[in-house]
């Protein structure tokens, strides 16, 4: 690693440039998941969804579809806050169970981009007309403090995002979480089980390659953002299923042996050819596991709902209070 002389950046690409720097310089190298997610890859990660291989989230969809009159049953009337909203058409499935019901609803999106708040409101202003709108722009742990505000609430954390963090970042998410509920506050978890090793590693190495664009995209956006000068066309994306740790791993190998540069930090980075850079894991879990490690955070599980064959399931959680 070499540093050279740069112009003060701004906060976001300092940020940037400093968590890649801290991956990147890691053993073995790594990039944060999050960055994943800009205009180019949200788009690609909702192409994944339509591929034939990507089962979840069509699984997920169809659960809820089924579940989300029963799920406003056992609820009550509450505040439906959301963890990263993205496309939320499958939020469209419980706002109108929860809008079809006596009581007022209100719905708090919590977003990183305020393009995706903008097109939830539109979005909702549509198709749910009656509902009481309240996005919040910015990343989870600025919102958890909100929580209080809106109890009762039910927290949804759907598409087995929480399959993303590692153990301490799953860790930290579920304290907070405990900390900013109230007692008899609900979570709405969206979980991918663990299942057949084929099944799981064809949904992240799809035919049609747009996983392959996806995991690209990180070192494109690097590329623009950090005047990175990746030659991206030497990166491949490889993904497979860690039986013993439960999840897929996704990686990028460069072909050839690269020089990253972090512009903003006037770093550099030599990558030999033939490394692998690991840029998300998926974590797949195993019910009866999930159900005690949230105990120990205080969390129930009222309801576990799920498909015929127990690929993906959908858990109503309440919160106990008291930690
Ligand atoms: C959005 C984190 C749930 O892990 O399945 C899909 C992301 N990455 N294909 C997942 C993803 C590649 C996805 N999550």
């Amino acid at each position: 690693m070499e540093r050279g002389t740069q112009p003060a950046p701004s906060g976001e690409l300092l940020e940037f440039a400093t968590a890649a720097a801290i991956g990147l310089t890691d053993t073995p190298r790594w990039l944060p998941s999050q960055y994943l997610y800009d205009a180019q890859g949200s788009a690609l990660f909702e192409e994944i969804t339509r591929q034939p291989e990507y089962y979840p989230t069509r699984t997920e969809a169809a659960i809820l579809r089924a579940a989300a009159a029963e799920i406003r049953t056992l609820t009550g009337p509450v505040t439906l806050i959301e963890l990263g909203s993205g496309s939320s058409e499958k939020t469209s499935l419980l706002l109108s169970a929860f809008g079809d019901a006596p009581g007022e609803v209100r719905y708090v999106p919590v977003d990183v981009s305020d393009a995706a708040i903008a097109a939830a409101r539109q979005r909702v202003a549509a198709d749910h007309p009656d509902v009481e709108f309240a996005g919040l722009v910015g990343r989870y742990e600025e919102a958890f403090p909100l929580f209080r505000e809106h109890s009762p609430a039910m927290v949804l954390f759907l598409g087995s995002t929480i399959g993303n963090f590692n153990h301490a970042e799953s860790l930290r998410f579920w304290r907070s979480m405990s900390r900013h509920l109230a007692a008899g506050d609900h979570f709405l978890l969206g979980v991918d089980l663990v299942k057949e090793r084929e099944v799981l590693e064809a949904a992240y190495n799809d035919a049609a390659g747009v996983t392959a664009r996806f995991t690209r995209n990180l070192f494109v956006r690097m590329n623009r953002e950090l005047a990175a000068g990746i030659d991206v066309t030497q990166i491949e994306h490889t993904a497979r299923y860690h039986e013993a740790w439960q999840r897929i791993e996704i990686f990028a190998r460069f072909r050839t042996a690269q020089r990253i540069a972090l512009g903003p930090l006037g770093l550099t980075v030599d990558v030999d050819a033939g490394e692998l850079i690991m840029t998300e894991i998926s974590r797949k879990f195993v019910l009866e596991h999930l159900k005690a490690y949230l105990d120990v955070f205080g969390f129930d599980v009222r309801h576990a709902f799920t498909d015929d064959r127990k690929w993906f399931a959908v858990l109503l959680l309440r919160h106990r209070g008291g930690r």
